[in-house]
């Protein structure tokens, strides 16, 4: 079976990206790659994006671009890549299914701007004639080897205590670490919020404190105005700590030792590498996914689904109601 793929937005996860002989690290790329899938049509709403993305991929034909979607009849294909800036994806949704009938939707993180939209996109495909299309949000370590062998490791132990520090926003950079924390950890018990700053026009730095209904205390902090990136993770156990570094390309376990320094004491030892240390995001396995949940009876992605989408979000606009609001706010 060939999937007849089309995709929305030809920036830099949707076509520019440069790939490595590694990892893939876009949409397009991957979709080329990969004998299993068709592009059909390749659209994005600036011309001159167009034409820089024709003279990067030569090769392809002329008439599989195009800068807006206005089918005269609903065209079918099988997947519907949706990579635009995260702004309004309810109405472009809409727009894009008068124009595609389609089976699945990957759409890029952050599934929506806000809990408002995040309602629409929902009601969206509570409809009739939605209703049998698998969404798919791409939070990308959801398929890093190396965050799943550390998962494995664990077999279900849960930490004590999780310290995440990040920069860039809470709805960029935050919402992959809140889907880290409840796709691994599950639900949140509550959210108390107590600093915020602008991080930009549609975003905001937040540091929140956080219970998990498994009773794991969290501190996710901002760490702004300094000239790095802030994407860390670490994950504090009776005996040992697990560290996620880089956006959580290094990844590192240390052990509960007797003191180097004072006799009776004990403190952790030398942070040890896991074996895989994989560059997080390689749309190969994205798209071999994808065509497992096609291919393959009662295949379960572990993927990102609507659900977990639109729990995020409530996470993400309770942790902004309790900065406003100056109190724990309870998640359901
Ligand atoms: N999964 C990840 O780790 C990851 C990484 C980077 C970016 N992203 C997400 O991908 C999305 C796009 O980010 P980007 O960095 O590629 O942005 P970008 O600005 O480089 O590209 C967006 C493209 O969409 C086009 N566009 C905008 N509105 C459109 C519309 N209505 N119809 C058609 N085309 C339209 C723009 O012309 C532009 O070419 C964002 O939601 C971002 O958060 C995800």
């Amino acid at each position: 079976m060939t999937i007849k793929t089309v995709i929305v937005g030809l920036g830099k996860i949707g076509a520019e990206n440069k790939s490595s002989k590694k990892v893939i690290r876009n949409h397009l790329n991957a979709v080329l790659e990969n004998k299993n899938f068709e592009i059909k049509k390749l659209i994005d709403s600036d011309r001159n994006k167009i034409e820089t993305v024709k003279r990067q991929y030569n090769f392809l034909s002329e008439e599989i671009f195009s800068y807006k979607y206005e089918n005269i009849k609903r065209e079918k294909i099988d997947l519907l890549v949706i990579a635009t800036p995260h702004q309004n994806r309810s109405t472009q949704i809409r727009q894009l299914l008068k124009n595609y009938s389609t089976k699945k939707i990957l759409i890029e993180k952050p599934f929506a701007e806000n809990i408002e939209e995040a309602k629409k996109i929902v009601q969206i495909f509570k409809k009739p004639l939605n209703g049998r299309i698998q969404v798919f949000i791409n939070f990308i370590r959801r398929y890093s080897p190396g965050f799943n062998q550390i998962r494995n490791y664990l077999k279900g132990e849960k930490p004590l205590h999780i310290n995440i520090r990040y920069n860039k926003g809470l709805i960029n950079y935050g919402s992959h670490l809140i889907d880290f924390l409840t796709y691994w950890f599950g639900k949140v018990e509550y959210v108390k919020s107590y600093d915020l700053r602008k991080h930009n026009q549609n975003d905001l730095n937040i540091s929140f404190y956080c219970n998990m209904k498994k009773k794991i205390k969290v501190n996710f902090q901002f760490i702004d105005k300094v000239n790095y990136d802030q994407f860390e993770i670490d994950l504090f156990f009776k005996d040992k700590k697990i560290s996620f570094r880089n956006g959580g390309v290094e990844k590192t376990k240390s052990h509960a030792i007797n003191s180097l320094y004072y006799s009776g004491y004990s403190h952790l030892g030398e942070e040890k590498n896991f074996k895989e240390q994989d560059f997080i995001g390689d749309f190969r396995i994205l798209y071999e996914m994808i065509f497992n949940s096609f291919s393959v009876r009662n295949y379960k992605s572990p993927l990102c689904g609507i659900n977990q989408g639109f729990y995020n979000l409530k996470v993400i606009n309770s942790v902004i109601t309790s900065f406003e609001h100056n109190k724990k706010i309870f998640i359901k």
